[in-house]
């Protein structure tokens, strides 16, 4: 199946800690509203990817664009305001202030006028009601589920054009889990393109038009879920780890 233009690209990437890249060569690429997984067992190195991509770490080789930004030469700062949000593995939330707060503080250097704050609030509280009845307790007293919830609604609020997630289901009730990628199924109806990395395999394939599975830091195969079941490579990658399934 064709799939839409690039939004994200990365040729040959390689990304690491030290001097040894813990993700070699990586190529490949998300789409305009596309929704990608990437899979792979602990320690494949999804995280580590995800990182090179967002300029949290700086890749060691190849190239990588986000439209027309070269990601090597941009901070992740700066790449923020061109529309890619990463949420990060752990909820990076501000614990210490309120939801509102934290959803103001994720437009702190969008520079949006008040009208357009709220607007914009609005919105995550009709995808996410629960932080909308919580919207002035402190964000550390929510629970895991709901914290994972303002993580997502606090990259929302700076309408990016592709949010990468980091397993936002870890640590979630089934029905959270349920709960959270329909979620994505709605932010991704509206154009967004969504890159997850994500535990729950064949929640993770229901949900996207493509993946990459990823093994011991290289990507060893990618294509839509139908294509990736028609063969064992997924399951191969989980070699020697379980896969790792939805919990019943
Ligand atoms: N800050 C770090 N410094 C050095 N090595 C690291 C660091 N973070 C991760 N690594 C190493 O990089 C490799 C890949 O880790 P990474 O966190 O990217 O894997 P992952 O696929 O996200 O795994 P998980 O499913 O457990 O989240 C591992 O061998 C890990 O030990
Ligand atoms: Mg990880």
């Amino acid at each position: 199946m064709s799939r839409p233009e690039a939004i994200l690209r990365a040729e040959k990437l390689s990304v690491g800690y030290g001097i040894v890249p813990v993700v070699k060569d990586a190529t490949m690429q998300v789409g305009r509203g596309e929704a990608v997984a990437l899979l792979g067992a602990n320690g494949a190195g999804k995280s580590t990817l995800l990182k090179g991509l967002s300029g949290l770490l700086k890749p060691s080789a190849g190239r990588a664009s986000f439209g027309d930004v070269d990601i090597l030469a941009s901070s992740a700062e700066a790449l923020v305001p061109k529309g890619l949000a990463h949420v990060a593995e752990g909820r990076r939330i501000f614990r210490r202030e309120t939801v509102m707060d934290n959803l103001l503080l994720g437009m702190y250097r969008s520079r949006v006028s008040k009208g357009e704050a709220q607007a914009r609030i609005d919105e995550v509280f009709q995808l996410f009601p629960v932080l909308r009845q919580k919207s002035e307790l402190t964000a550390g007293g929510l629970s895991g589920g709901q914290q994972q919830m303002l993580a997502i609604a606090q990259a929302l609020v700076r309408r990016p054009a592709l949010v990468m997630l980091d397993e936002p289901s870890l640590g979630l009730a089934p029905n959270l889990v349920d709960e959270v990628l329909q979620t994505l199924a709605t932010i991704r109806a509206r154009g967004v393109a969504v890159l997850l990395v994500e535990q729950v395999v064949e929640k993770a394939l229901a949900f996207v038009d493509h993946a990459y599975v990823l093994q011991s830091g290289r990507l060893i195969a990618h294509g839509s879920p139908a294509e990736l079941a028609a063969t064992d490579v997924v399951r191969n990658a989980y070699l020697g780890h379980a896969v790792p399934e939805a919990a019943s």
